[in-house]
């Protein structure tokens, strides 16, 4: 994951989330059929210390249940409708997406995991994904580049705290311009790519260049219109976050 010429990487946000429910295992196929190079996920803790990929703190938006994620079990979890009208899921663990990924025999993609409030649980979460990706084989990449998964925060200790347990895992530090402009904390705390929102890139272009001259990639989200999935092309962004994985690619093949 080194800055680099060529066309930015696909990353589907949530899943193909513009048109499956995001976080479900069908969002997740049919963004890998429609040609994604990785898949993002947010990970929450169950009450008994799953992994689990939802991004809200509650269940109301995305299942038909109430309640804290931090306060139901995985059974409970289980026992809710995450796909909506028509659709049935059931809630993904990070262990099941992480194996649709290396399953996924058409290409090798990555899976970009996203760590949720990891100040409240003092690394629990940082540690128990780390744990999971050493389950599969994928903690320990030979190189950035050919990491099968890459773990992200807006907490810059977080991300300090996986470079620290492992140093060859690809990581982005999430977050606004006063984080990147000077370098900042992702020097700081040795993140491999910075972590704009595609807002923060329009009005600080220059912050693509300035993360490479620092050896550092850039990852932007969540960039859903065509101007701006040029722009990212433009400047140089290595992964774009997107909701809509097929169309994305599309538009970035038609050029
Ligand atoms: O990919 C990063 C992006 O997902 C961060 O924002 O709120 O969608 O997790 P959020
Ligand atoms: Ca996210």
């Amino acid at each position: 994951m080194t800055p680099d010429a060529r066309e930015p990487f696909v990353v589907a946000h949530r899943g193909a989330s513009a048109e499956r429910m995001e976080h479900t295992l069908a969002a997740y196929e049919l963004a890998l059929e429609q040609g994604a190079d990785g898949v993002e996920c947010d990970v929450r803790l169950t009450r008994d210390g799953h992994l689990v990929c939802v991004h809200d703190r509650t269940v109301e938006r995305t299942s038909n249940g109430t309640g804290l994620v931090s306060e139901m079990t995985l059974e409970q979890l289980r026992e809710l409708d995450f796909g909506g009208p028509g659709r049935p899921a059931t809630v993904l663990t990070l262990g099941e997406l992480i194996t649709l990924v290396l399953d996924w025999r058409a290409r090798p993609t990555k899976l970009f995991v996203e760590t949720k409030h990891p100040v409240r649980y003092g690394g629990l979460v940082e540690n128990k994904v780390l744990a999971e990706l050493q389950r599969f084989g994928i903690a320990s990449p030979p190189s950035a580049d050919h990491s099968r998964a890459v773990v992200m925060s807006f907490s810059a200790t977080a991300v300090w705290r996986i470079r620290r347990s492992a140093p060859l895992l690809p990581t982005v530090l999430l977050g606004d311009s006063s984080v990147y402009l000077g370098g900042g904390a992702a020097t700081t705390v040795g993140a491999t790519a910075v972590g704009p929102s595609v807002k923060t890139l329009r009005e600080h272009p220059e912050l693509v260049d300035r993360a490479a001259a620092a050896g550092r990639a850039t990852y932007c989200w969540t960039v859903d219109d065509q101007e701006d999935v040029a722009l990212c092309r433009d400047l140089g962004v290595s992964w774009l976050a997107t909701n809509h994985p097929g169309r994305t690619k599309g538009w970035l093949a038609a050029v």
